[in-house]
């Protein structure tokens, strides 16, 4: 039986229930309670503007990558081109593919457009360089002298080794922007520098790697964490506090290749442990070791793992444990009060750096195609603000408790933060920034030597996703770093009040449809099931137990609606998988014949009712489908061996078909079009059904391809015999219950179930069969080919779909995890 194993339930798995919550509801009540009074936000606003003014008026160097943005962010070809070549060109390791790599990107670009447009000198010189690139590889230019002329003669004859080796060079460059180091004792080497400087007051050391696919990965990971936390240790005097030095960030991706709640069990198992072993060796050092937050589905599962090291007695007395919180997310606030809550009860200190979140392009394109019924993140940047301050106030309000760390390179929040701060008289906190990013932010406020800087240390295989999350994030208009120092952006833009924007409204994104109106007014999208939350899951196992617990189920041959199954033993052999929890009667010749009488004479019936009323059996259909989502799953697990998500992602699948089709049927076949008649006489076209569909399906998607080739068939006006598969004929039968439940007419669809070589090919040759929808293999596709070829009378449609497999060719340019 497919199970998830037997998590144990905890407090954390309430918090499923915000996970989704509506996003206008929650903003009103956030602004109900929101900590700071109109005049302390207006203070806020003006010292963040007085903070960019500042900073821009003292001409601080802005960093490479902020000058690089300010030219080439997202929104243009260039910008996009170049962040797919930093994202992939250090991946490939030969000159061919590098060279075609560069050069189709460098095609897509307008670089001239961008020549000499930026004040760093660096990307100014890098512009050049593209746009000679540009017109040595792209299209022949017209200019036949002058100094582009000479240079492109030169780089032409040097050839294309030196354009790949400026590129590659630049894009070490663009990486190295957010590396402090290759290994920790080159990042201690240079972060002291940096502190001597007062650009820093310690770090934060994330060592690269996220995402394990394999135990090697997650392995290698482990050794370089538990090699990092050692020198870092070493480097501290162990009398000093975990917030007096520097510490260590672990991404929890990085030590298991199942980290996910599905597999909580291992989880606690197999990675548990290895966490323990990290932590208890920084607890050795007396050092901070912080558990970055990743994707909202990982929230719950990092928080039990959390829960157990607080509860763990070789790390009681440690004030150094700690983990990222994200803003973004619906649910951050609650999950500060608990840890505040679990810090008194346990007596451990918890330090808790408050992030908005970096993976929020994911978050929202992952809910969309999971089909969940909202986002777990806010949809407007002005609600992440609003929400960010607010948990900032309850985490100053947990303190000492807990211990704030601050991570933002936004001036408005910093301003209202140490407002906020202020007006709590807390002052046991820190601030944060990622290195490479708000070190004008943080010299303006004077707090640069005060900050802790998260700093990225490893090779750059490892920091690709690391890198694009920095590109995504500053390329985005919406960031604060992609305009803070571009003396075009007026400050007021800059730094305007989110609590003013979030009152105004709007309170939710309007051109980010919500999952479930992903396809806009014309159908609803089908509603998935959210697998990281365990109440799902447990109501799938139940599904099962119930199945399994229930009466052994049955199948036969359904005609004009009536079912068979007397004398059923299972006649043709299932998978063994399906034995144990059915028996099927396969159809007989008369079976085959009732039906297709019955559908043959039914069908001009049906053809006349039109596509509107068609298409409300199957939206019914697809209604039904949906309220079925557990038990569907369950009998596709028991019966043909489907893992939950994919049975889920199945019935999805078949929702989509009944919806789908609909909206064609509704849109295609009801009615008449006029067409233009120039010569004076009138002609319409109408749309209608074939006659009788034979539907022979696969076993791999027992329910989405037996719904699908039926609701196409049924939308169109035609009536339908069904042939399922034989090894998952119960699928099917529970299926053609439900489109009867639905509305549909017994004569308009049949079930026949039984092997190829009977069933099937009894129907493929009756004369009373209009057409034939098939999936399937290739050579079964022949045979029908042959058969209707064979036929007397009028040549009939096949619909075929064979052979899906498919080759592909994944190049070296490929992100790997991916
Ligand atoms: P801002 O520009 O003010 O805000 C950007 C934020 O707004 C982003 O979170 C973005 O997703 C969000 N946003 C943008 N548009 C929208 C929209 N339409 N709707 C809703 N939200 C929107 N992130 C993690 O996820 N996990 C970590 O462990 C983590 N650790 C970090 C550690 C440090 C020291 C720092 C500084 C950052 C860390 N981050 C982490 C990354 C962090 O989430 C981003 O750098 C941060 O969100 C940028 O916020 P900001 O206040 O600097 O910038
Ligand atoms: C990230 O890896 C900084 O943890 C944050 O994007």
């Amino acid at each position: 039986m497919p199970d998830f194993g037997n998590p144990t339930e905890s407090a954390w798995d309430s918090l499923d229930a915000s996970k989704f919550a509506d996003e206008e509801a929650l903003v009103a009540d956030i602004l109900k309670a929101f900590p700071l009074d109109e005049r302390a936000r207006s203070a806020a606003v003006r010292r963040g503007r007085e903070l960019v003014e500042e900073a821009r008026a003292a001409g601080q160097p802005k960093g490479m990558m902020e000058s690089f943005l300010e030219e080439f962010g997202l929104s243009n070809a260039e910008g996009l081109a170049l962040m797919c070549l930093a994202e992939a060109l250090l991946r490939v390791p030969d000159a061919e593919t590098r060279d075609e790599l560069i050069a189709e990107k460098i095609r897509s670009g307008d670089w001239g457009s961008h020549q000499g447009q930026s004040d760093s000198w660096l990307v100014n010189a890098s512009t050049w360089g593209l746009m000679l690139t540009g017109r040595v590889i792209g299209p022949p230019d017209d200019a036949k002298t002058g100094p582009v002329t000479f240079l492109q003669n030169l780089i032409r004859e040097s050839g294309e080794p030196v354009i790949r080796t400026a590129m590659l060079q630049a894009m070490k460059i663009m990486g190295e922007q957010f590396v402090l180091g290759r290994t920790v004792k080159e990042a201690l080497k240079r972060g002291r520098r940096m502190i001597k400087d007062g650009d820093a007051a310690n770090f934060s050391f994330d060592m690269l790697g996220e995402g394990a696919r394999t135990a090697d990965d997650a392995e290698r990971y482990f050794t370089a964490y538990m090699e990092a936390i050692k020198t870092v240790g070493a480097d501290g005097d162990p009398k000093y506090a975990p917030e007096e030095k520097n510490g260590i960030s672990v991404k929890l991706s990085a030590l298991h290749p199942r980290y996910e709640a599905v597999n909580e069990p291992r989880v606690m198992a197999e990675l548990y442990p290895k966490l323990l072993a990290l932590t208890e060796e920084a607890k050795s050092h007396n050092i901070n070791l912080c558990i970055d937050a990743e994707e909202a589905d990982r929230l719950i599962i990092s928080l039990k793992l959390l829960e157990r090291l607080m509860r763990e007695p070789s790390l009681s007395g440690w004030d150094g444990l700690g983990l990222a919180v994200q803003a973004y997310q619906k649910r951050a606030h609650e999950v500060i009060e608990r840890l505040s809550q679990l810090a008194g009860e346990t007596g451990t200190r918890l330090m808790v750096r408050l992030v908005k979140g970096a993976y929020w392009d994911t978050e929202i394109k992952h809910a969309h195609e999971e089909g969940v019924v909202n986002f777990p993140v806010f949809t407007t940047k002005p609600g992440t603000d609003l929400n960010y301050l607010s948990c900032a106030h309850a985490l100053l309000m947990a303190s000492p408790r807990l211990y704030p760390q601050f991570a933002t390179h936004n001036a408005h929040t910093l301003a209202a933060i140490q407002m906020m701060a202020e007006g709590e008289g807390v002052t046991a906190f820190e601030y944060q920034r990622l290195h490479g990013m708000g070190e004008p932010l943080y010299t303006a406020a004077g707090e640069g030597g005060h900050v802790r800087v998260y700093a990225p240390v490893g090779a750059h295989k490892d920091l690709l996703p690391y890198l694009v999350r920095r590109l995504l994030e500053n390329g985005a208009n919406t960031s604060f770093v992609h305009s803070f120092l571009d003396p075009d952006v007026p400050v007021e833009k800059v730094v305007d009040d989110p609590i003013g924007k979030v009152e105004a409204g709007p309170r939710r994104h309007p051109r980010i449809p919500t999952p479930p109106r992903l396809y806009g007014p014309m159908r609803k999208n089908s509603i998935g099931v959210d697998l990281s939350q365990l109440g799902e899951r447990r109501a799938l196992e139940g599904a099962v137990a119930k199945l399994e617990a229930g009466p052994s189920l049955k199948a036969g041959p359904i005609v004009s609606g009536k079912a068979r199954f007397e004398n059923g033993a299972a006649v043709f052999a299932p998978f063994d998988l399906s034995l144990a929890i059915g028996t099927v009667l396969e159809a007989s010749d008369a079976d085959v014949d009732a039906a297709l009488d019955a559908a043959a004479a039914f069908q001009p019936v049906w053809d006349k009712r039109g596509g509107a009323a068609r298409a409300r059996i199957l939206s019914a259909m697809g209604d039904a489908l949906e309220q079925n989502m557990d038990r569907l799953c369950a009998l596709m697990a028991l019966e043909g061996g489907k893992t939950f998500g994919d049975g889920v992602a199945e019935v999805r699948e078949a929702v989509d078909f009944c919806r789908y089709y609909a909206v064609q049927a509704e849109e295609k076949f009801e009615g008449q079009t006029r067409l233009p008649g120039p010569a004076g006489e009138t002609n319409h076209i109408s749309l209608h059904g074939r006659g009788v569909f034979a539907c022979i399906s696969p076993w791999n998607f027992p329910l989405a391809i037996f719904t699908g080739q039926i609701t196409a068939a049924l939308g169109a006006g035609n009536t339908v015999v069904a042939k399922p598969a034989e090894q998952t004929p119960l699928v099917a039968f529970e299926a053609v219950k439900l489109f009867h439940a639905a509305g549909l007419p017994g004569e308009a669809l049949h079930l026949l179930p039984g092997r190829g070589e009977t069933v099937g090919a009894k129907l493929t040759s009756d004369p009373r069969v209009g057409g034939v929808c098939f999936t399937g293999g290739t050579e079964t596709a022949r045979l029908i080919n042959r058969t209707l070829a064979d036929r007397p009378g009028p040549i009939i449609p096949l619909i075929a779909e064979t052979g899906g497999l498919n080759g592909m060719f994944v190049d070296t340019t490929a992100l790997r995890e991916q």
